[in-house]
């Protein structure tokens, strides 16, 4: 089974946490372009979604899958969303395609967070993958120094402008053994607007794709 397909074989198992008659929160990324696909399928079920970033957004109404401003959205059964990194406590570390504040925000409104990644992504210790931190683009030299000065490992900003108009910084070399606390000091630098640990509300549920088939992993 190729990576992809491990993908799609997540995507599509996640459509089992659809709520149907509810808006759906989908998160950003190849993942989550495979759920969205097969969301597709099942579109007039669901009352509609919220997107976590513009390219989601498009590729939603592309399928003729109603989209929602989240200011006009009170109730959200499920988020679900892909993930860079999981521990096996179901922490993330997400961002990677740089819409981690956004996802953070719309998994926070959902009653539940699915995600869905393949087998690559599990990890004994978070910190392989580098950690997205966003930015005021204002502040972007002055949070290097401090994670370096605070945290340590090695800050390399991002080419890359958010959907919010912000920077992101990636934070290499880090042992992450304690990503609720890194995750609260990391978001209490004046200037961060969050950072990509998922760890204080950590996923509900993994969906893990594996050559033998998806592996349901809860906390
Ligand atoms: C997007 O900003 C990220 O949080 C994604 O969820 C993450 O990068 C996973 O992406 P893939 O599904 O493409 O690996």
């Amino acid at each position: 089974m190729t990576q992809d397909e491990m993908k799609q074989a997540v995507a599509i198992e996640a459509l089992n946490y659809v709520v149907e008659d509810t808006i759906i929160g989908v998160g950003t990324g190849s993942t989550a372009n495979f759920f969205i696909d097969a969301l597709a399928t099942m579109k007039d079920k669901i009352k509609g979604t919220v997107a976590s970033s513009e390219a989601t957004a498009e590729r939603l109404k592309s399928h003729g899958i109603a989209v929602f401003d989240l200011n006009n959205v009170s109730e959200m059964s499920v988020y679900i969303d892909g993930a860079d990194e999981s521990d096996d406590g179901l922490n993330l570390i997400k961002g990677g395609g740089g819409a981690l504040t956004r996802e953070k925000i719309v998994a926070a409104v959902a009653d539940k967070f699915v995600c869905i990644a393949d087998e690559s992504k599990l990890v004994e210790v978070m910190g392989v993958f580098p950690l997205p931190v966003e930015v005021i683009p204002m502040s972007a030299n002055y949070v290097s120094r401090e994670i370096t000065k605070r945290i340590g490992g090695t800050v390399k900003l991002r080419d890359f402008t958010t959907d919010n108009g912000n920077l992101i910084l990636d934070v290499s070399d880090l042992k992450i053994t304690d990503p609720k606390a890194l995750e609260t000091e990391l978001n209490s630098i004046i200037g961060v607007v969050t950072n990509g640990l998922f760890a204080n509300s950590p996923a509900d549920v993994l969906l893990l794709g594996t050559p033998n088939g998806v592996r349901v992993v809860t906390a």
